[in-house]
């Protein structure tokens, strides 16, 4: 790829352990560089204002997927690889799209909201009576929801259960550049391939799941046999990590903003507000990339023909021009709903309203029976392409 002469290069690689711990200050220095800026580390242009990374995802025609959304050639150009909903475009999407998208509308998850919201506030209920115990916020909070309950929709039999933290974290890491990480990720999506493609074992599907109903689509010639189980990779591997990670955030948020959470205490108007506000500050999905087929111009900016772009969502959401103090948690933001931490356009993602479902539960069973929460030092996870913690000692105090 040839490089732009007037585009500034930012000389740091993001991708290592010390751009995924405190990647901020790196995405302010690019933002102020310009609306693009060359990653020679990773051998493509990043954008990383708002405005710009809106513009991009909205024109999918230009800023495409077909070509692979992630940072190395070898995800890229293996079709079998870029073979699902997300690095697909146009037809082929939007088809994709109408079958996978049906069981995560706000129709059908009506149909849900009571469950999620029991089984959250069994979790908090019994947290609660364990006054002053210190808890880990990921593992016993924060999962509880996608394994209790999305697993359980997806409908596979407990020996893909287990190992779905694996693939799905290894799915995140095989994203980025062709780094450590990266290739350590590799036999494990192989596994995940092989699993979704080959070892399925129908009869040990829940009926009326998402896989069941993947493999129906299959019987009635809608779609292929071989492709149910992609139907299915493309629900189960970004159905987890995500939303663990946006309720740790979540929690580590409120914990450690003591004022915002009294505010919301006294105002529960704002939960949605604050479920937004936390999405904007944490971004758990940092960036995707996109392939730029003809030369285009971006405020001003010419980015050549065959380029590979990354558009970081968790700058976008930090930018100065579009949302004031960014670096500020504040729950009564005017402008928190409209981060871009589940992206926009044809690929927003499609399991936003099952995520904030979630998110919401935990956090309406907190309001109802915990008085406050402190929390201790947050552990990050290194992976290439999520922002989430490992660990968060977190102490509920039940209300009197
Ligand atoms: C807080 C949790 C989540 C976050 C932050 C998140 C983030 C994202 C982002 C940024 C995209 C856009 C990718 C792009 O533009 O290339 C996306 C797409 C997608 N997400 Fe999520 N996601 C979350 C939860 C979920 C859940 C729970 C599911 C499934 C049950 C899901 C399924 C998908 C799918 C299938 C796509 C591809 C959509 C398409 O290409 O048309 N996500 N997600």
């Amino acid at each position: 790829m040839t490089m732009t002469k007037n585009i500034p290069a930012y000389d740091f690689d993001l991708f290592s352990d010390e751009g995924i711990l405190n990647p901020y200050e790196h995405y302010a220095k690019m933002r102020k560089l310009g609306p693009v800026v060359y990653l020679p580390e990773t051998k493509c242009y990043a954008i990383t204002r708002f405005e710009e990374c809106y513009i991009a995802l909205r024109n999918s025609d230009k800023f495409i997927s077909g070509r692979g959304v992630s940072f190395n050639p070898l995800m890229n150009d293996t079709p079998e690889m870029t073979d699902s909903v997300i690095t697909s475009d146009a037809e082929k999407h939007k088809f994709l799209r109408k079958i996978e998208s049906e069981p995560l509308a706000p129709k059908a998850l009506s149909l849900l909201r009571e469950r999620i919201l029991e089984a959250a506030k069994g979790l908090i209920d019994d947290l609660a009576e364990r006054e002053g115990e210190l808890h880990d916020g990921v593992r016993d909070i924060a999962c509880y929801l996608p394994f209790n309950i999305v697993m359980e929709l997806g409908g596979l039999p407990p020996v893909g259960r287990a190992q779905m933290l694996r693939w799905a974290a290894a799915a995140f890491d095989l994203l980025g550049p062709m780094n450590a990480r990266a290739q350590a990720a590799l036999p494990v999506v192989q596994e995940l391939l092989t699993y979704v493609t080959k070892d399925i074992d129908r009869n040990t599907i829940t009926p009326g799941s998402w896989a069941d109903r993947a493999f129906r689509l299959a019987d009635e010639g809608v779609i292929t046999q071989e492709r149910a189980g992609k139907v299915i990779a493309d629900f189960i591997a970004p159905s987890l990590d995500t939303t663990i990670a946006a309720t740790s955030n979540l929690l580590m948020l409120l914990g450690q903003n003591r004022d915002q959470w009294e505010l919301l205490k006294k105002n529960r108007s704002k939960t949605a507000n604050a479920i937004n506000e936390s999405l904007r500050l944490g971004s758990p999905a940092r960036c995707f990339s996109r392939f730029v087929p003809e030369e285009t111009t971006l405020d001003g900016v010419t980015l050549p023909a065959n380029s590979r772009v990354a558009i970081f969502f968790a700058s976008a959401n930090r930018d100065e021009r579009k949302f004031e103090n960014p670096d500020l948690f504040d729950i009564n933001r005017s402008n928190a709903s409209e981060h871009l931490a589940f992206g926009t356009g044809a690929h927003q993602c499609m399991g936003n309203n099952l995520a904030r479902l979630e998110m919401t539960a935990i956090l309406t069973s907190l309001l109802d029976r915990i008085d406050y929460f402190e929390v201790g030092e947050p552990v990050y996870a290194l992976s290439n392409l999520l922002r989430t913690l490992e660990t968060l000692p977190i102490r509920l105090h039940a209300k009197g």
